[in-house]
Parts: structure tokens; sequence; C-alpha cells
């Protein structure tokens, strides 16, 4: 039996096509790197510290809107910008910013959600001024921020693995810079704010649904510890939008919403594409050069390799996003070269979902036919879009560097297993290294997809349940492990398992149980779960809105209101049935 899975290698979590990789000592309990990028979720927090988070008096905040201000200086000193003016599409050359204001949004609007953390702990304002008239108009296009300059960013990429030419910011107003008390700089960027030099066939607005869906699944994957971009305020208003929701001839109209949102940067392997496409390449090294003095601290501007490393810690930290997708089940699902970061955050949230059932072949975008962005796939995609990103270097790298820069992108599959077997085995509460380990992991995975055990609730439900209750099979009320137990195998995955647990010394099994807690969430975005607070918000109720961004905010922890809600609960038979809207 056992030799069956033993062929089965990581490439079930991974691509197909990447070599297994080797079981190697790397992640020793004393190596502070094995810990470093667990997530947020590294303390957690006691339900108190949850209460406290959300009635904390923050002082030291900004009382006045008038005091807050962001600048546009720095970028627009460091480029050129569009010479020509106005909103009107076009195809723009020699920059990378074009002027552009928002167009205000119809009224009557309403603030649909707010993110506590992001407005109090990286804007320092203070909560009370989002109730004002003044926030709804400064975070919906209809008034500007003192020291905004508005500007579209001009970028270009590869869409479902073409080249699609001069992209942009066709719907998105970059604000600002804003410095904040921590000494962090973020870029304020509008969502859904109106037409752009780069709107090309859209209105440049956003729906209520997908501004409710970005909102809530960008600060969601921050509490769950993955690198993302954030969202402060969603506004809605009573604007009609027309959108075809399945792209299937069904018009719909639906209302306008902005969504502000922020990053420590928002460029993208698609900045840099259009300038060397295009042959702009005194403005592709200033942007390289830029982006490296700004956010790359460690690589010196006068190291004559520095694009190089440059680029080799942009394909290390992308294998290890993706990693991190994966070990919560999410699925971009649109992995374009222009969605993804220079920084390796997650941006862009379209066609998103978070897998229930274990299935690779798990694809969020119900158009996406061929499953080319499907969750399992990622990891392939990732490469693919490194490989454009070093197509996009090229002009600037010697022929030498440009075959030092093919063999760091070679060692991207291993870096990424590398990642993922670190984070499977502090899923399932494993210390130090054991050579059966990938094997564990790997049966694991298997009897998941067979028995379409639910992802989230199998690991977490491993996390809660002790060595006893395993021991037995007492699964009651375990509902995902009750799934899985269904399996053929599965007694002899639990005997392989609970060896492997009682092995580990100085581990007793509440550590880990704590450990696993710590890393397994109990609450993700499930589809269903953001449509029923989206048919709510639709009718300007945003109690379930606000419910989930709570709840979402201490995914580790188990709350009363969300087990009344049923969100750790199998769900509801409805949730088959539903689709992922796309448009946007
Ligand atoms: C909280 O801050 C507000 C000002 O924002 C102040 O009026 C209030 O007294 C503070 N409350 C506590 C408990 O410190
Ligand atoms: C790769 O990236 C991770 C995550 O940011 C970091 O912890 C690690 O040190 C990096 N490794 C290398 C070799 O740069
Ligand atoms: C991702 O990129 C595509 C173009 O490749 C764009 O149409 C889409 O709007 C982007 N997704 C999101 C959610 O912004
Ligand atoms: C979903 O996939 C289809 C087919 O590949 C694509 O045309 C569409 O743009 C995708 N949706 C989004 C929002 O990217
Ligand atoms: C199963 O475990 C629960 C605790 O979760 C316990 O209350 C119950 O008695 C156990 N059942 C059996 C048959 O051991
Ligand atoms: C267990 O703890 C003891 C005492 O702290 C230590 O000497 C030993 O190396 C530990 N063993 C392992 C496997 O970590």
């Amino acid at each position: 039996m056992w030799g069956i899975y033993r062929a089965l290698v990581f490439a079930l979590v991974a691509a197909s096509s990447f070599t297994p990789v080797r079981v190697l000592e790397f992640c020793q309990s004393t190596d502070p790197d094995c810990h470093s990028h667990d997530t947020a979720s590294d303390v957690q927090p006691s339900p108190e510290a949850v209460k406290s988070r959300w009635s904390r008096n923050v002082s030291n905040v900004i009382h006045d809107l008038d005091e807050f201000k962001v600048s546009c200086k720095k970028l627009m000193e460091a480029f050129p910008l569009d010479e020509v003016d106005g909103n009107f599409v076009r195809t723009v050359k020699n920059c990378l910013f074009s002027k552009s204001f928002p167009t205000p949004l119809k009224g009557p609007l309403r603030l649909a959600a707010v993110s506590k953390d992001v407005i109090e702990g990286i804007l320092d304002l203070d909560m009370a001024l989002t109730q004002s008239d003044d926030f709804l108009q400064y975070v919906s296009g209809g008034k500007l921020l003192p020291g905004s300059e508005p500007l579209a960013h001009r970028y270009g990429g590869h869409q479902f693995g073409y080249w699609a030419g001069q992209l942009g910011d066709g719907r998105a107003h970059f604000l600002g810079q804003y410095s904040n008390r921590k000494g962090e700089i973020w870029e304020l960027q509008l969502k859904g704010s109106g037409k752009t030099p780069y709107s090309r066939s859209g209105d440049g607005r956003a729906v209520i649904r997908s501004s409710v869906r970005e909102f809530l699944c960008s600060e969601a994957m921050h509490f769950l510890g993955v690198p993302t971009s954030r969202a402060a305020s969603l506004i809605v208003s009573e604007e009609p939008v027309v959108r075809d929701q399945f792209y299937n001839g069904n018009m719909k109209t639906e209302r306008g919403a902005v969504v502000l949102r922020l990053a420590k940067s928002w460029f993208r392997i698609g900045s840099l594409e259009i300038l060397a496409q295009s042959g702009e390449i005194d403005l592709l090294r200033t942007l390289l050069n830029f982006i490296i003095g700004e956010h790359f601290s460690h690589i010196s501007s006068s190291d004559p390799d520095k694009y190089l490393v440059f680029y080799s810690t942009v394909v290390n930290e992308t294998a290890h996003l993706i990693a991190q997708w994966m070990s919560v089940g999410f699925a971009h699902g649109v992995c374009n070269t222009d969605n993804f970061s220079l920084l390796s955050i997650t941006i862009d949230y379209g066609p998103f979902g978070f897998m229930e059932p274990y299935d690779p072949n798990f694809v969020p975008n119900t158009s996406d036919d061929e499953g080319r962005y499907s969750v399992g796939a990622q990891a392939q995609v990732g490469m693919f879009n490194l490989e454009k990103l070093l197509a996009a270097l090229s002009p600037v790298l010697t022929v030498k560097q440009q075959k030092q820069a093919k063999i760091i992108l070679k060692g991207y599959a291993d870096l990424y297993h590398m990642r993922i077997h670190q984070i499977f085995k502090a899923k399932l509460g494993l210390l130090g290294e054991d050579e059966d380990d990938s094997d564990l992991i790997a049966f694991l995975l298997k009897m998941m997809e067979d028995t379409r055990a639910d992802f989230t609730m199998t690991f977490r439900q491993l996390s809660e349940v002790s060595a006893e209750q395993l021991h037995d099979m007492n699964f009651t009320q375990m509902w995902a492990l009750d799934d899985l137990s269904t399996h053929e195998h599965f007694s002899d995955w639990l005997n392989m398992y609970l060896l492997r647990l009682s092995r580990q010394q100085n581990d007793t099994d509440l550590d880990r149980q704590q450990r696993m807690t710590n890393v397994n969430p109990r609450y993700v975005l499930r589809n269903w779960m953001a449509e029923a607070a989206i048919r709510k918000a639709e009718m300007n109720d945003f109690s379930e809105v606000e419910l989930l961004h709570h709840i979402l905010s201490s995914p580790f922890v188990t709350q009363e209101t969300a087990e009344e809600a049923g969100y750790a609960a199998r769900p509801p038979l409805w949730a088959k049935r539903l689709k992922v809207s796309c448009s946007s």
C-alpha cells in the first residue's frame, strides 16, 4: 500500500513538472528563519486581546483630516510624466504615470466598511473621523487629500500567456504617499474611481460585489500572515454601473463602489515589461534603480550586479508568497504578470477563491475553462511570470548576468518546495526532520483529495483534536476529519502520524495543539460567506461585511459569533451552487 504513495511527491501541491525536492535538513528548530515568516500567528492573541484590539484607544492620532497630508513628489520627481492631459484613452509612451483626476461617485455615499487596523495603525487617523462627510469625499474621489496630485500608472503585461501590450491603471488612481509615525511609507490608491487614459473599453468603475470581496479578502490575508496590499475603506454609491457578471451576455445594473487601498508599492512585473517591450531602456533603468533604492535596502546602488541581486530576491520572495497562498488554500484567479507585485505581495483581488474540498485543480474563475490559474498551477505560473520578469530585465543585464539569472530561475522550484515542506510540516505540528515527512504530508493530501475533505478544517481539526481522540478515531463534531477518516488507508496514515508525533522529544500534546492552531486558521473567506455579505450589502445592510471583517481579523482564534454564523461548520447546501462573479 505504502508504495503507491511513495511515488506521490510534492507535486500534489505544486506544479507537476517540478522535480521532487530532496528532503533536506533545512529547518532546525534553532533556525530563526524557520519561523520568521510564519505569519502573524506566531503569537496567538487571547479572546480578550481580540476584543481589545477593537476597542483600543490609540493616543497620538490625527484628529483633523486637514492635517492628513500625502505627497506625490517622490514619484513625480523620479519619473517623467505623460505630457498629454485628460482621461481619454490613448497609447502612452516614455513615462510611467499620467495625471488623472478621479471622477466623483454619485451620492448619496455610504461608508460600508472601514479597517480600524489600517486607519489607526497605518494612517494614524482617529477612527471618529471616518464618520465625517469629508472622509467619505476623500476616500471616494470627491475631494483631493492635501498634497495629492492623482496619477494613473502605465504598465503592460502577459495575460493568460500572451503579451497584451499597454494595460495600466484602468480604474485606479494613485493619490500619494503617506509617511506614517512608524516611519513607513505607504502608497494610497483609489479603486473604482473612474476613467483614466488606460481604461480601454472600461468605465473605470468597480461594483459593490467586487469591492466587498477586495476589501474583505485583502484584510483577511493580512491577518492570515500573507503579504498583501491593505484596504482602508469601502464606499458604496447610488451610481448605476452595468456589468455582465458571468460574461454570458446577461447585463445587470449594479452600483458603483470605491475602495481605498494601500501598498508599500504598486509596481508590478508589467511595469518593467512595458518599458523593455517598447525599447525605453533608460526609463527601465531609472525605474529599477528607484525600486531598488526605495524597497530593497540590502542592495547597494553601486553594486554592478544589483539588477541580478534584485532578480534573485524577487524569485525567492515570489516562491515564498505562492507557498503561503498554498498554505491557506488561496487561489488568486488571475496571475497575469500585471497582477504580480515586484514586492511579492498579493495584489489585485478579482475572481480569487479559497479552496474548500482539497483539490489541486480548483479554479476560482468559472470562466477560466482551461484551468490555467488553478490553485495547483500557481507555482508553475509564478515561474512563468518570473521568466517574463527576466526577459524585461535582459536589456540591462550583461550576457554573463543573463546566464546567471537563468540559473537563479532554475532554483525557484527548490525554493518553493523547501518552503512548502516547511509550511506543511508546521501545519502538522512536526518538529525536526524525519526522512518520511514528505511522504506523510503527500499521503495526507492524497487522502484529502480522494475524500474531498475540507482543506481548512482538516488541518484545523487535526490541530484541535487530542492525540487520545485521534488514537480512538473519536471525531465527534469534527466533520472534516470524519470525511477524511472514510478513506480506506486512513488508519495506516494515522498510525504513521501518531508514531511520528510520539518520537518528538520535549513535546507535549498541548504544545503540539497550540503550535498547530497558530498556523491553521479556523476561518477563511469562503465564497459563500462573501456572497451572503454581498447580498446584504447590496441592500445597504453592511452588518455581515462588518462581522466577517471582524472575525477574519483573528482567524486563528475560535469566536462565538463566528461559530453561531456557521463559519467553521460544513458549508450550507446552497454554497455548492454558487459561481464566482467575475466581472468587477
Ligand atoms: C479615547 O480617546 C478619545 C479621543 O480620541 C478621548 O476623548 C477619550 O477620553 C479616550 N478614552 C480613554 C478611555 O482613554
Ligand atoms: C527568501 O525569502 C524569505 C521570505 O521573505 C526570507 O525569509 C528568506 O531569508 C529569503 N531567502 C534568501 C536566500 O534570500
Ligand atoms: C489582473 O490583470 C488583468 C489584466 O491582465 C486585469 O484585467 C484585471 O483587472 C486584473 N485583476 C484585478 C483584480 O485587478
Ligand atoms: C476568467 O477567465 C477567462 C477565460 O480565460 C478570462 O477571459 C477572464 O478575463 C477571467 N476573468 C478575470 C476577472 O480575469
Ligand atoms: C469523544 O470525545 C469527546 C470529547 O471531544 C468526549 O466527550 C466523548 O466522550 C468521546 N467519545 C468516546 C466514545 O470516547
Ligand atoms: C530536550 O531538552 C533537553 C533539555 O532541555 C535538551 O538537552 C535536549 O537536547 C532536547 N532534545 C531535543 C530532541 O530537542
